[in-house]
C-alpha cells in the first residue's frame, strides 16, 4: 500500500530491489530506466552500497575478497555507505518528486548481516533508522530464485567477498527474504527472477505501475 502525501514529508516515491545473489535487479534496473528516461519521467536510479562518491570507496572495501572484515566492522560500514546515501542523494531526489529505484537497501543489510551473519535483530533496525534518518521504501520488491541458480549465474572470473561465502549463508539470507516479506506482505511484491529477462521486465514495470500511476501518470505509458 502506497503512502499517502500527507504521511510522507516529500512527494516523491521511493522503492527497493532486493534479493539473493544473481537475481539480475542490476541489469532490469537498467533496462526499466530507459524506459522511465524515454517516457521523460523524473527518476533517480542508485545502489546501496556505493550509490554516491564516498559510498563507491565503501563499496570497495567491503566487497574486495581477501579482507577480515568483522560482522560488526561489515554493518557499520554498510551504515555509513548508507547514511552517505540518503544524504546526498537519496532524500533530495524523493524532495524534488522524483521516483527512486535502489538496488539493495536497509533489508538488504537485515538479511545479509541479520540472517546470514546472525548479528541481532533489533541492533540492526536501530542502526537501519539512524542510517536512514527514519526513511522507509514504499515498495520493495523482491527478486527471487534459489540461491543455487544465482550463484550459477555469476560471472565465473572473480567473485567479491560475500559472493564467495558459503552456500550455508547464502541460504539463510533467501530464507531471510522470505521471512521478512511474510512480515510485511503489504510493502512487498515479488518476482520470479527463474523467467525470462523479458517477462520480468514487463512484471517489474506492472507492478510499479500499478502501485505508482495514480501519482505519477506518465507511469501509465509504461504498461
Ligand atoms: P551487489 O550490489 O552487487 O548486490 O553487491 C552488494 C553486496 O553487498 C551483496 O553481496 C549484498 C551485500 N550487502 C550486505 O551484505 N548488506 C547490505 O546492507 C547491503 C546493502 C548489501
Amino acid at each position: 500500500m502506497s503512502l499517502r502525501a500527507a504521511e510522507r514529508d516529500y512527494p516523491g516515491s521511493f522503492i527497493t530491489l532486493e534479493g539473493p545473489e544473481g537475481a539480475g535487479k542490476t541489469t532490469q534496473v537498467k533496462l526499466l530506466s530507459q524506459k522511465l528516461e524515454a517516457l521523460g519521467i523524473p527518476h533517480t536510479v542508485s545502489r546501496d552500497p556505493g550509490g554516491t562518491p564516498l559510498g563507491k570507496q565503501i563499496r570497495r572495501v567491503l566487497l574486495k575478497p581477501g579482507t577480515y572484515i568483522a560482522p560488526m566492522a561489515e554493518l557499520l560500514l554498510y551504515q555509513a555507505d548508507r547514511a552517505q546515501h540518503v544524504d546526498e542523494l537519496i532524500m533530495p531526489a524523493l524532495k524534488r518528486g522524483e521516483i527512486v529505484i535502489c538496488d539493495r537497501f536497509t533489508d538488504s543489510t537485515l538479511a545479509y548481516q541479520g540472517f546470514g551473519r546472525n548479528i541481532d535483530r533489533k541492533t540492526i533496525e536501530d542502526l537501519n533508522a539512524m542510517a536512514t534518518q527514519g526513511l522507509t521504501p514504499e515498495l520493495t520488491i523482491l527478486f527471487d530464485l534459489e540461491s543455487e541458480k544465482g550463484l550459477g549465474r555469476l560471472h565465473p572470473g572473480g567473485h567479491d567477498r560475500l559472493e564467495q561465502e558459503a552456500i550455508e549463508f547464502h541460504h539463510r539470507i533467501r530464507q531471510g527474504y522470505l521471512t521478512l516479506r511474510q512480515e510485511q506482505p503489504e510493502r512487498w511484491a515479488t518476482i520470479d527472477a527463474t523467467k525470462a529477462l523479458i517477462s520480468v521486465q514487463e512484471e517489474f514495470a506492472r507492478i510499479i505501475v500499478e502501485r505508482f500511476a495514480d501519482r505519477h501518470p506518465k507511469l501509465k505509458d509504461l504498461a
